[in-house]
């Protein structure tokens, strides 16, 4: 096992407390052969100590997957706050729409089923209030498209987090031909020449491996 590992399980063990439910998420996924690609808890607590320290209201999710994160979110919003979570798959909500109504986090949680990029427009014409804080972990080839609609939902001071951005260490391979590792390379690049954002992108290890984020935020 990688040193990384053992440091991951030792922090969550001194500094993480999962919600009790959080936990049979986990297993019931991996129980059901689910591709692990929920967050660790670790970087779930880190997304809930980021909200807090926003203040964050109003969170904006791409990608709910099985809801493990959006519990992290809705956790860490004020009491009249609203995560709203776009998944693209009827089964993954489905299962999202379950696990956070055991969890108890329903009333602070609205999950929009269909293509993101179509629902991120449907929220731009309806004039959605702007968002506090955007989680993006949905699809990586599309987070450059997710991420200029995005900008629409945001104000300044918007914090905007892309998850899996390092890859393995792929990020900085120019003649990749994986469309996710292209995917983040733009969506990097577009962060750099964005002039309405401040940007960074940390590498992580831990229980996931070696990967990492984006973290910018709206000038
Ligand atoms: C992948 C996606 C994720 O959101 C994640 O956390 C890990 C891997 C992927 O598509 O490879
Ligand atoms: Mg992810």
């Amino acid at each position: 096992m990688e040193k990384w590992t053992n440091n991951d399980l030792y922090i969550v063990e001194n500094l993480i407390e999962e919600e009790p439910y959080q936990k049979i998420i986990l297993e019931n996924s991996r129980k059901n052969d689910l591709p692990e690609m929920e967050i660790s808890p670790t970087q779930g607590k880190f997304l809930y100590l980021l909200a807090k320290i926003k203040g964050a209201k109003r969170v904006l999710e791409i990608g709910t997957f099985v809801g493990y994160s959006t519990i992290w979110l809705a956790k860490a919003i004020t009491d009249d706050g609203l995560v709203v979570s776009l998944e693209f798959d009827e089964h993954y909500s489905e299962i999202a729409r379950r696990n956070i109504e055991l969890a108890d986090f329903s009333d602070k949680v609205t999950i929009i089923t269909g293509d993101a990029a179509e629902s991120l427009h449907k929220l731009v014409e309806e004039n959605e209030s702007p968002f506090d804080m955007i989680f993006l972990d949905a699809d990586k080839p599309n987070y450059p498209t997710y991420l200029k609609l995005i900008l629409k939902l945001s104000k300044p001071g918007t914090i905007i987090y892309g998850d899996n951005v390092i890859r393995d260490g792929e990020l900085c391979n120019e003649s990749t031909k994986d469309e996710k590792v292209i995917g983040v390379r733009n969506y990097i690049e577009s962060l750099g020449k964005s002039e309405l954002l401040d940007s960074t992108a940390l590498q992580t290890v831990g229980i996931k491996g070696y990967d990492g984020f984006s973290l910018s935020i709206v000038k």
